[in-house]
């Protein structure tokens, strides 16, 4: 179905409702490529540098170079096309933490209507700023979480006649988000597998029903644990050059984990979906990622407090290629003998087997030392969801 029915009745968003899914169909699809075509980029489908690693023929769909960064430009593009006069005259209102909001802002200020975004308080306040910007300072924070924004926000459109639209459950957006689909099935024709980040569904839901119909023997999946993600990330801009968000970095953090041998010699495809990353969590994430692998390794050492005991310290470790990064001496608040000085050191590896070499050498030198455990690598988990059917998309969410 290819309408935007006015979905704000009593503060109840219809696109949403279990009784009455919609259903969204191949040539939907389609027609909101003919929509979006020569304003939405294209985006390009780039061979990967890690796929001969991990065995299998990888590509990315590069949607994080859209103009504001994610692939929900197809969908605000698209649902705004489909509003009628009266429609846009009055303008349309959405609730999100970040992307469909960016998306939704610059859409609808290319084409003159009005929008407002209501934003919960936990949203990136970068993404705020950026929303504001583009909205004309159209941005209500209210709420704690996306529930209590996106109430308010069917509130204010009962009360300003406008649009409530849903950021993944909304036959246009989803229509919108299927044309990666089909774009990925045209790059690539022999795709044998995509790996697809889910949020509230939508993404998969549009790409699910293109690829299914183009090419229906093509597997769709994913889910996979947060550690891994945090060091999708990290690889990525090792080794690929560039950034993407968690979400679009699940899909490679999948393979990495080591959560689809079924996939090796395969044509694959990650949807990386995003690149809006807030400087300040990623450096988080790069970190994490890298205390995860060992390559940056925690801790408390005693030396003895005497000329030459720090040198000595410091020789050790360079002599094994290891260098620190932090070193914090505390003499007041330790249990050691007065002569002797505890000292909490950060230091860089190269990886798991330097960060083990450094661990037995501080270990043989010095009578105390503590380091903090090392994660366990194996805390993966993983739900197989394909292949998948095209669900409804209603039924899929919720
Ligand atoms: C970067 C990114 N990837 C994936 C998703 C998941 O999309 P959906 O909510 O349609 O499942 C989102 C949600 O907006 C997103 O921002």
């Amino acid at each position: 179905m290819a309408d935007s029915n006015i979905s704000n009745e009593h503060g109840v968003d219809e696109h949403c409702d279990p009784n009455n899914p919609r259903i969204v169909k191949y040539e939907d699809i389609l027609a909101a490529a003919r929509r979006i075509v020569g304003i939405v980029m294209r985006t390009p489908l780039l061979k990967s540098h890690m796929g001969e690693k991990y065995g299998m023929d990888l590509y990315y769909k590069a949607e994080f170079l859209q103009r504001v960064g994610s692939f929900n430009e197809r969908g605000a593009c698209n649902v705004l096309a489909c509003l009628t006069d009266e429609q846009k005259k009055f303008g349309v209102i959405t609730a999100s933490t970040g992307n469909h909001a960016l998306a939704m802002c610059y859409h609808a200020m290319r084409n003159n209507i009005p929008c407002c975004v209501v934003m919960p308080a936990s949203a990136s306040p970068i993404k705020m700023e950026k929303c504001r910007e583009l909205s004309g300072n159209k941005v209500v924070i209210h709420g704690e979480d996306i529930a209590e924004a996106k109430q308010h926000a069917l509130d204010l459109a009962l009360e300003k006649k406008m649009v409530y639209i849903n950021g993944y459950d909304h036959v246009n957006i989803i229509e919108g988000q299927g044309t990666i689909g089909i774009e990925i099935v045209e790059q690539l024709p022999d795709v044998d597998a995509i790996l697809v980040p889910v949020g509230g569904g939508g993404l998969i839901a549009g790409i699910a029903t293109a690829v299914k119909h183009l090419k229906p023997d093509t597997e769709i999946y994913i889910i996979v644990k947060e550690d891994w993600v945090m060091r999708g990330i990290l690889h990525v801009i090792e080794e690929e050059k560039f950034v993407v968000e968690g979400a679009g970095a699940t899909t490679i953090a999948t393979i990495m984990a080591g959560l689809l041998p079924n996939l090796k010699g395969k044509k694959v495809v990650c949807v990386f979906s995003g690149g809006n990353m807030d400087p300040k969590v990623l450096s988080r994430c790069i970190e994490r990622a890298m205390a995860i692998e060992g390559r940056l390794v925690k801790f408390r050492v005693t030396l003895e407090d005497k000329e030459g005991a720090f040198t000595e310290f410091c020789s050790l470790m360079s002599n094994i290629g290891v260098t620190i990064r932090d070193f914090v001496p505390q003499r007041t608040w330790v249990t050691s003998e007065i002569f002797y000085t505890e000292v909490k050191v950060i230091a860089e590896t190269s990886g798991l087997n330097q960060a083990k070499e450094l661990t037995d050498l501080v270990k043989k030198h010095y009578k105390e030392a503590y380091f903090h455990q090392l994660s366990e690598h194996a805390r993966v988990t993983t739900e197989r969801r394909g292949p998948c059917l095209a669900p409804n998309p209603v039924c899929m969410m919720k």
